[in-house]
């Protein structure tokens, strides 16, 4: 069994929007999926609770019980499980990213975002757990071109030692409201731009969490 932290110390970076999304791709792909809600505003839970059909187990736990759960997730033939954290108290994010094989690194591409990531950076080095960053809400390109803040946050982020996913999210309304029926984007608009970065970057996570798989298959 793998386990995918999703991490920012900073609020509403999008690690719940980002972890529900992925969980569902993972599920799709047939994997067995478990998303451990350590959030205490419980909005995985909430999600979870709203989908009236099926798709990837949410359970709520408090980061002192991640070791036991992952026990217990792995006797049941969980295949991955992914860690919805809380932006507050350093201990809880130490005790999600102790117990990943990957950490996810959200942040918006702002000024503000970008000086909070350097404590999950700090963290996950001193940890030593792999890890990337991942780029959320990113603005549309203006005129076929990215506007500046995205290389620029590029840039920026190359100076911390993490590399930075191959694929971000952009800003889009689908990833917010296909929530509101316990769906995620990519169900609602399977052909839609959100479903194709969602594929993309869970394909790359994929990849990442089970190199050996991929490599019998090249
Ligand atoms: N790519 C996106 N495009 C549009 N809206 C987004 C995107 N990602 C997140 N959002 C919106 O931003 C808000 C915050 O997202 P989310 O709750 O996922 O962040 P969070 O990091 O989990 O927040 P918290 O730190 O409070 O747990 C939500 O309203 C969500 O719908
Ligand atoms: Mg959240």
């Amino acid at each position: 069994m793998k386990t995918l932290a999703v991490l920012s110390r900073k609020g509403g970076t999008g690690k719940t929007t980002l972890a529900l999304h992925l969980a569902v791709a993972a599920y799709a792909a047939g994997r067995s999926t478990l998303l451990v809600d350590l959030d205490r505003q419980r909005s995985a839970l909430t999600w979870r609770r709203q989908r009236a059909f099926s798709g990837p187990r949410v359970v709520d736990a408090k980061p002192g019980a991640l070791f036991s759960m992952q026990h217990a997730a792995e006797r049941l033939d969980t295949d991955l499980m992914i860690l919805d954290t809380s932006p507050s108290g350093e201990e809880d994010a130490e005790q999600a990213a102790r117990c990943a094989n990957f950490c996810l690194i959200v942040l918006r591409p702002n000024f503000l975002d970008l000086k909070a990531v350097a404590a999950s950076a700090e963290m996950v080095q001193r940890l030593r757990r792999p890890a990337c960053f991942v780029i959320n809400q990113a603005p549309p390109r203006r005129a076929g071109q990215e506007v500046a803040a995205i290389p620029e946050t590029v840039e920026a982020l190359e100076r911390f030692g993490i590399p930075v996913a191959p694929i971000g999210l952009r800003s889009r309304i689908a990833y917010q409201r296909s929530l509101e029926t316990g769906h995620v984007a990519q169900e609602v608009e399977p052909d839609g731009s959100a479903a194709m970065e969602i594929f993309g970057l869970w394909r790359w996570v994929e990849e990442v969490l089970w190199p050996q798989e991929f490599r019998a298959i090249a």
